[in-house]
């Protein structure tokens, strides 16, 4: 089975005789997949109604002839100029009311009626002129929604706000119970009343940022469905629209069961020693969004960026290890932003498969290898295969956007980053050996031993009574800091943080909120509070709690950490029940890193998860299984010798204990 290979290939941008260069070109790169025309809108309608295929057909049907399929973007991320001069309330309005122009991207406002229309009609035309075109592997639905305008302020949208709530609420006494209006003197006395949260002088109501959260994020689902709808009315073939990893402001759980295949662009900076891991958490929330099923890297870097403020190349090797890293974690395709390096516009500092110095490039030489390698691999098949196989997984962290959204609002007890505390629970985790499913709390977790939920700030009665049952029922359920705070409206559940049922499952509750606060705030500059000692033979000496801490009341567990400081000192840190054959264990702060994984380790062992013994093998060498192979990539800056034996697919050599150079990536066959 096919491991797809390829990128964003902008045709457009380049005299006609380059054409053939690219395919003679992607031929020898081993290239199998062009994702073209995602930002093409400008030329495929140069003016209102006059649409101009020549050279999409001509592109297409090279491509085809080169054996090289194709992943045909609806050409709708950007409009052209033309749209803002005849419609100029579909350019998108801030917080602030400022009304964006043209002259970037992205530049139109997702309620507009406009411009929903307009894309629908081009979408028609594509879809009639290219469903039965002999490239066509897939769709590819707008580009990375929300990525700039993820929210819109205008008065069309507003009124579609009003339209949202009004569905959702029914009326507006229940829009008033919902948000507290009781509050500031802020009652409604009709949906006409209600805002966007634009700009106001201090804190705006919690819900109503919620709900326009909720409501920004269906409003470019919608618009997806718009395109979606043309689609599959004319085409059989699979759809995709390229996510973006932790991307807060969209819902991907909502998005995901809408793509037939779903596909990520992910950009870890290669300056960044934390950035494998954190992509790591990102592969496996892709591969969770799809139910476990194979994915695709729709774009990452062949080397730098442009768009941070120090834009590092890639190190020789790091493209290609970065791009088995996802295949590992159930990618079935590595692409790339983009094809041929730009000579003009923004993006023009950002790389390209092809660079600006040519093909007599490390660049481009190690284009030629990955390609070559995975065309190998896509040789393989029947219980050899690598493609379509599954990661197998155990453990499972609850991630939740509304708790992402509301545990970030302002007017909060402390400021957490929501992303910061799955990664360190998943790092810990994934630092075992082990690939962590994503879930939601009220999903089935039956396939789970061990569910964490860390920072879930609010739970529905449903989510909360699942995680109980969980852990009731045999499960091993880890409820980190923040969690049960609120209902989905945001209001406190009273009588104790946690609520029932979680409080009976973990026989623990929460009395207050004691963030580990500097002594002088000042002193540290305003920075992070200091961690707080922790105490207990489980986390080992000298263990650290930071950002959070809280006053947890013991019904019935046990208690197995402690704080050793602040204002906290002897209270339970971490404590676990034993109900049935489950367990439910509440840690109310975040141990550091060593800490963080002596903990998991004890909790994955308990509940008799098998860790992965070769992930003992150093802090940067990276281990998954997928299907029947083991991925042992080395991420540090040195050799690193494994424990393993098997057969190198890559090499085709024996394993007899693996010595990887740095980068160095081996799959071990069973
Ligand atoms: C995103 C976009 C691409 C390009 C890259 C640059 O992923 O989809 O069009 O701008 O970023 O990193």
């Amino acid at each position: 089975m096919t491991i797809w290979y390829g990128g964003d290939y902008n045709p457009e941008q380049w005299p006609r005789e380059v054409w053939d260069e690219d395919v003679r070109l992607m031929n020898r790169g081993g290239i199998t997949l062009a994702t073209v025309g995602v930002f093409s809108w400008a030329r495929l309608e140069p003016r209102p109604g006059e649409y101009d295929f020549g050279w999409l057909d001509e592109v297409l049907d090279l491509l085809h002839a080169n054996g090289i399929r194709v992943d045909l973007a609806s050409a709708t991320a950007s409009p052209p100029p033309w749209l803002a001069v005849r419609h100029p309330e579909t350019l998108p309005v801030t917080e602030d009311g400022v009304r964006l122009s043209v002259g970037s991207r992205q530049q139109y406002c997702p309620s507009s009626p406009v411009y929903r229309e307009r894309a629908r009609e081009l979408v028609t035309r594509l879809v009639e002129r290219y469903a039965q075109h002999p490239a066509l592997e897939l769709w590819h639905v707008n580009n990375e929604y929300g990525c700039h305008v993820s929210r819109c302020y205008c008065d069309v949208s507003a009124a579609a706000f009003r339209e949202w709530l009004a569905a959702k609420y029914g009326s507006i006494d229940e829009l008033n119970r919902a948000w507290g209006t009781a509050f500031w003197s802020q009652r409604y006395d009709s949906f006409e009343e209600v805002m966007p949260p634009r700009t106001a002088p201090t804190f705006r109501n919690p819900t109503q940022l919620l709900d326009f959260d909720r409501f920004s994020s269906d409003e470019l689902l919608a618009c997806y469905r718009a395109e979606v709808e043309v689609i599959r009315a004319r085409s059989d073939v699979r759809i995709t629209t390229n996510f973006m990893g932790f991307f807060k402001p969209v819902d991907y759980w909502k998005w995901a069961q809408e793509v037939d295949v779903v596909s990520d662009d992910t950009y870890p900076d290669p300056a960044d020693p934390m950035s494998p891991a954190y992509a790591a958490m990102v592969r496996d929330l892709m591969r969770s969004l799809g139910g476990g099923a194979p994915w695709l890297l729709m774009e990452q870097a062949p080397s730098a960026v442009n768009w941070r403020a120090q834009n590092a190349a890639k190190s020789p090797g790091q493209m290609r290890a970065w791009s088995y890293q996802s295949i590992a974690r159930g990618a079935d395709g590595v692409l790339f932003f983009q094809w041929r390096q730009s000579a003009a516009g923004s993006e023009k500092f950002h790389s390209g498969l092809v660079p600006h110095a040519g093909t007599d490039t490390r660049v481009w030489r190690e284009v030629e290898q990955l390609g070559a390698e995975l065309g190998a691999l896509s040789e393989r098949t029947g219980d050899d295969a690598i493609a379509g196989t599954r990661v197998p997984s155990s453990v499972a962290i609850a991630l939740d956007w509304d708790s992402w959204w509301a545990v970030e609002q302002p007017a909060s007890p402390t400021t957490v980053s929501y992303v910061e505390v799955l990664f360190a629970w998943h790092r810990a985790l994934s630092s075992l050996g082990l690939a962590v499913d994503f879930v939601r709390a009220q999903d089935d977790l039956s396939g789970y031993r061990v569910v964490v939920a860390p920072a879930h700030f609010v739970i529905t009665d449903a989510q909360a009574a699942n995680l109980a049952s969980f852990a009731e029922r045999g499960g091993t359920l880890v409820v980190g800091f923040s969690s049960g705070i609120t209902d989905e409206h945001l209001h406190i559940r009273l009588g104790g943080y946690l609520g029932e049922p979680l409080r009976a499952a973990l026989g623990v509750w929460i009395e207050e909120f004691a963030p580990p606060a500097a002594p002088d705030l000042r002193a540290t500059g305003g920075q992070a509070p200091p961690p707080v000692p922790l105490t207990g033979e489980l986390l080992g000496d000298d263990a650290f709690g930071v950002v959070w801490s809280e006053a947890v009341r013991v019904e019935d567990a046990e208690i197995l950490a402690r704080f050793g400081g602040g204002a906290l000192e002897e209270w339970p840190a971490v404590t676990r029940r034993t109900v049935g054959g489950g367990r439910g264990w509440y840690v109310a702060t975040l141990p550091e890193h060593g800490a963080l994984r002596r903990l998991v380790e004890r909790v994955v062992t308990d509940a008799g998860v098998d860790v992965l013994p070769v992930a003992a093998s150093g802090a940067n060498v990276e281990c998954v299984r997928r299907g029947r192979s083991l991925f042992v990539i080395n991420h540090g800056p040195d050799e690193a010798r494994i424990d393993v034996d098997g057969m190198d697919i890559l090499t085709g050599r024996a394993a007899m204990g693996l010595v990887l150079p740095p980068q160095g990536v081996a799959i071990v066959g069973s």
